[in-house]
């Protein structure tokens, strides 16, 4: 099968921060999930970098705009690749080639688009038009951010949102464009009710770094109508036929972001008449005692620190199982040590460790485990579908915490199932016996082990130990406690 998945372009007004893993780490979960399974994924990555906010960040540093967004946008592709994420395309909203398409994108949208005056408040951080409501709600002041709303009276072009309201709304209510998790499935529709035409051009005056409005030499896109084309663009819209990927598979964006992407976004893909993407996967913040973490509130952890800690798989461990796939969680290095520690080092490192020193002592290698059927062809295949359905209903349906939470429950049972039979006892009064234990065991750590894969890049190591010709125990333990470099 062929699938697509989507993260959201970050914004390049600095370097990447924690919580921009957590779309990553999404996306590249799912991505691997499916080339598990067969599938030939499409995976797009990118950075957002027109707007404002980003113009007046380089303006404030004394720098040109594309020399600022140049060098951060090669950060995010850094961060990225350090965090093991396999995507298959990056794309920049300054690529030539992105604005060229959304221009014709915005021509194609011409007969929903008309020109009007606009008076109200505007979101700086999140980039966005706020309405009178939310205004007086947050007391004028942007609850994310932590920043006053700006008020402006501009000319700008927008567009008829309202042209695609109720197919939108009939679309989320049968699941059409199934949002995930359910309970945001009601915030938007409440929302998508409330919702007015949207501007989307802003005039030169207020905003020059952006993609030309076309046939206006005036006028520039909204940011919002720029980088939400991406995800087509990327795949070559309107120029080529996007169908073997569109729509896509899954969407990951972060709870601030989502209304753009259940509203605006399914508002623009109806009027050039493509179909909505399946899901939208929302997830949480990640928090720093007790706040969003974000470059304009100051509170950001330097994810490299994080990273360079105790390597990548600590990194995507603590980011699979204790933060939450939809929920907000903090981020404290306590719990990130004692993740590490108590439960990467002891339960999984450990057993690697042990369990492959008892079968080089007990001579329990591959031919042994094709014997025991536990290998076929010197591999092991996993039984998801019979045996570990509950897995399955997890990651298909996105709930990766819960997912690797039912890998961890299999880790530590098989500690208790070594401990309570004791092979290396058994060893002394019936080697064959032990060894016919030792397989099983083994059995039950790949079976486990592939359900780690999607999560921990560490399990392919593991894998490869225990399918060897010879099982021979790690030279160093595979999680120490000194990380070394
Ligand atoms: N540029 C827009 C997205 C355009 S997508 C067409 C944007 N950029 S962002 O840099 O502010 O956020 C990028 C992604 O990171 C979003 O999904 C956002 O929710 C996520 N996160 C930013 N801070 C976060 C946390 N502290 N925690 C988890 N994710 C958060 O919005």
């Amino acid at each position: 099968m062929k699938t697509y998945v989507t993260t959201a372009i970050p914004y390049v007004n600095g370097a990447p921060h924690l919580g921009h893993a957590e779309d990553y780490l999404l996306a590249d979960i799912a991505a691997r999930y499916m080339r598990m399974h067969g599938d030939e994924v499409k995976f797009q990555v990118g950075t957002d970098e027109h707007g404002n906010k980003i113009e007046k960040k380089a303006a404030e540093l004394g720098l040109d705009v594309k020399k600022y967004v140049d060098e951060n946008s090669a950060k995010f592709k850094e961060f990225i690749k350090k965090l093991g994420v396999e995507y298959t395309d990056f794309i920049r909203t300054t690529d030539e080639s992105h604005e060229a398409l959304v221009q014709k994108i915005w021509q194609k949208l011409a007969p929903h688009i008309y020109k009007s005056d606009y008076e109200g408040f505007y979101c700086e951080g999140c980039e966005r038009f706020v309405t009178d409501t939310e205004y007086k709600e947050n007391n004028g002041i942007c609850p994310d951010h932590q920043k006053p709303y700006e008020h402006l009276k501009e000319s700008n072009y927008y567009f008829k949102v309202s042209d695609f309201k109720s197919e939108i709304k009939e679309k989320i209510e049968k699941d059409e464009l199934k949002i995930i998790p359910e309970f945001r499935k009601n915030e938007i529709l409440k929302l998508l009710a409330d919702t007015p035409d949207v501007s989307i051009s802003r005039p030169k005056a207020h905003l020059k770094w952006g993609v030309e409005v076309p046939d206006d030499d005036e006028q520039v896109m909204y940011v919002w109508m720029d980088a939400l084309s991406n995800y087509i663009t990327v795949l070559g819209f309107p120029d080529k036929d996007i169908s073997d990927f569109w729509p896509a598979t899954v969407q990951i964006v972060g709870k601030d972001i989502l209304r753009f992407h259940a509203i605006l976004w399914p508002a623009m893909l109806l009027g050039l008449g493509l179909p909505l993407p399946k899901t939208l996967l929302c997830h949480g913040f990640i928090l720093a005692n007790g706040q969003k973490m974000s470059k304009s509130i100051g509170n950001v952890v330097d994810p490299i620190e994080v990273l360079e800690k105790h390597g990548l798989d600590a990194f995507r461990y603590y980011f699979s199982r204790h933060i939450d796939t939809f929920a907000d969680s903090d981020f404290t290095w306590e719990k990130y040590e004692s993740a590490y520690n108590n439960e990467l080092a002891n339960d999984y490192g450990n057993l690697v460790q042990r369990l492959s020193n008892l079968c080089n002592k007990n001579s329990v290698d591959r031919a042994f485990l094709e014997k025991r059927k536990v290998l076929e062809d010197g591999k092991f295949k996993n039984t998801w579908d019979s045996d570990d359905a509950e897995y399955k209903i997890y990651m298909d349906n996105f709930e990766f915490s819960k997912g690797i939470e039912y890998a961890w429950e299999k880790i530590q049972a098989i500690n208790k199932r070594i401990e309570d039979t004791k092979p290396w006892s058994v060893a002394k009064e019936n080697p064959d016996e032990a060894k016919i234990l030792l397989a099983s065991l083994v059995g039950d750590l790949l079976n486990a082990n592939e359900m780690l894969k999607p999560f921990l890049p560490a399990a392919e190591k593991v894998d490869k130990i225990f399918t060897s010709k010879e099982i021979t125990p790690p030279k160093e333990p595979l999680f120490p406690k000194e990380f070394k470099k």
